[in-house]
């Protein structure tokens, strides 16, 4: 369903033949929307605008949607909703089952690539961010009526098992009984120790060779400290209330057989070629080529993320690739895209797109790490905001201030100011839909029901009901454009505009039908707030 506003908007244009761009008009007593096209139009027809204002008001055909059009000024057009027609989008909000989203015409299906921590290390804030964005893209795309398969890319293979698998070895520990913070204190004695002996380096590089080749000890101690991880980050998962399951876990282990392949295909197709005894791929722009194979014979993070392709395109069948991971990686997907699009792996009908995020900064503007300078644990920051505030408020505060920004800007990491229930915060909205939920529940004390919005006659009312009008739009947006910071933008407006609503029509005090009308009102409001919240991964609770 189109929102009220680009209904109008599509209107106009069908008479005026140019983009109205219709502005939310700045008195009410201009109506609800004002348009400067007559004096656009006036001016490339050298006519007096006013007069093509006349016309175009006879031409505009909106008499179902508004009041008799008006001419201001110079030749400015105002538009005014018929209260009817207000009430009736406000009542429909309320009684669709979710809130007026539409679904897709065309649903596709879409891998959403986040989280992706890394075995035998604990996650940190990059992968906090990755976590709570790739979650909120999962549920606004399902919302819409998309298939969407998260894959959470864990970094379950590499050299860097090696050395991890000598080192329990020579340890003689139990890696199956460590749990995540263990296996990276493991991580760290084992990075030491080969820095420090070459015999140990060679032992690892070794350890390296078994591991690849299946050899079944080795291949247990890494299952061991893959299921240790992945406790976890099952934990914090748990932890932040979001979606993935162990079912979403598709490593980079998953793609070992792939890949020999890959760089077969590659190379017959002489796409890849030799050089310094790496097979690579040269690709236009770039400073350097893509490395699919390593003059060793080791294959890397790109040809990793080309088989992956290979796998979510042809057999996952997805026609839509998201990335979830930080911005300094740009780089390294636009390539992969790159090469993905020259083999064939990427063809045009499947979109590729990689939504790089900041960084996340502390107090004094530099990037978050603890004390002794190391980078912060996603679980010491869930801490740090639970100290300000109620688990699931400081859950929501930091799920907010994440995804309320454009993306790719770097934001501070303020507790404090995160979960103030005042200003443009999670715990704000939380707020907003507790106390209208208070309201509601006072009148479903009475037996009241909610009905439908009848009588929509102050301007705060309106306003509300034009705003609820939005909300499916806006959800389509963010699948389209995933910028996740139109819904906390709209959802903020939202709760502003409920709330001068409050102070300028008293709802439980009012009577009969306007007393009805105001309650459904609320009622639809409320609806959108949770609704909306929910796609962001925020609960919305009942009080506050
Ligand atoms: N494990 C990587 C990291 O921690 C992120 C992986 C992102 N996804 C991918 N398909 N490469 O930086």
């Amino acid at each position: 369903m189109l929102s009220l506003p680009s209904l109008l908007s599509e209107r106009v244009q069908a008479a005026a033949g140019i983009d109205p761009e219709l502005r939310p008009a700045t008195r009410p007593q201009f109506g609800h929307f004002q348009t400067n096209v007559a004096l656009r139009l006036a001016n490339a027809e050298g006519r007096p605008p006013r007069e093509v204002a006349a016309r175009l008001v006879e031409q505009i055909d909106l008499s179902d949607l508004c009041e008799p059009l008006e001419i201001a000024g110079p030749g400015f057009i105002n538009l005014r909703l018929r209260a009817d027609v207000l009430a009736g989008a406000a009542s429909q909000v309320l009684a669709e089952p979710d809130a007026g989203i539409a679904r897709a015409p065309q649903p596709r299906t879409v891998v959403v690539d986040y989280s992706s921590p890394n075995v035998a290390k604990q996650m940190h804030v990059g992968h906090l961010r990755s976590t709570i964005i790739g979650d909120c893209f999962t549920r606004v795309l399902r919302a819409q009526g998309h298939t969407v398969i998260p894959q959470n890319h864990i970094g379950d293979w590499g050299r860097q098992f090696g050395m991890l698998v000598e080192q329990i070895l020579e340890e003689g520990l139990d890696a199956s009984a460590l749990d995540l913070p263990a296996a990276e204190a493991l991580y760290q004695r084992a990075n030491s120790h080969l820095k420090e002996s070459e015999e140990f380096a060679d032992r690892a590089r070794e350890r390296v060779v078994l591991l690849q080749a299946g050899d079944a000890e080795t291949r247990r101690i890494w299952q061991q400290l893959i299921e240790v991880s992945l406790a976890g980050f099952n934990q914090t998962y748990r932890r932040m209330n979001v979606l993935l399951t162990d079912a979403d876990i598709a490593g980079e282990s998953l793609y070992n057989a792939d890949l020999p392949v890959v760089a077969d295909d590659l190379a017959d197709r002489g796409i890849a070629a030799v050089d310094d005894g790496a097979l690579v791929v040269f690709t236009d722009g770039f400073p350097a080529p893509a490395i699919i194979r390593n003059a060793h014979g080791g294959f890397g993070y790109t040809c990793t993320d080309l088989a992956a392709i290979r796998y979510r395109v042809g057999t996952l069948h997805a026609n839509r690739l998201i990335y979830v991971v930080g911005a300094p990686q740009a780089y390294h997907f636009e390539q992969v895209f790159a090469v993905a699009t020259r083999a064939g792996y990427l063809p045009s009908e499947v979109s590729a797109e990689f939504v790089g995020f900041g960084q996340v900064l502390g107090a004094d503007g530099k990037k978050f790490s603890t004390r002794e300078g190391t980078a912060v644990t996603l679980n010491s920051l869930l801490d740090a905001a639970e100290q300000e505030a109620a688990p699931s408020i400081a859950l929501a505060a930091i799920k907010y201030a994440d995804l309320s920004n454009g993306l790719q800007k770097d934001y501070v990491f303020d507790a404090e100011r995160m979960v103030a229930t005042t200003g443009d915060t999670g715990p704000y909205l939380q707020y907003a839909h507790a106390r209208v939920n208070q309201i509601l529940r006072k009148a479903e004390a009475e037996g009241i029901g909610f009905g439908a919005v009848t009588v929509l006659a102050e301007p705060a009312e309106q306003s509300l009901a034009l705003l609820l009008s939005r909300f499916g739009e806006v959800v389509a947006q963010v699948g389209d454009t995933l910028q996740p910071h139109r819904l906390c933008g709209y959802l903020y407006e939202l709760a502003g505009a409920l709330s001068s609503f409050y102070e300028q029509c008293p709802v439980l005090k009012s009577e009969g039908e306007v007393r009805a009308s105001r309650l459904a009102l609320c009622a639809s409001t409320r609806k959108v707030l949770a609704i909306g919240l929910g796609l962001l991964g925020i609960e919305a609770p009942d009080r506050m």
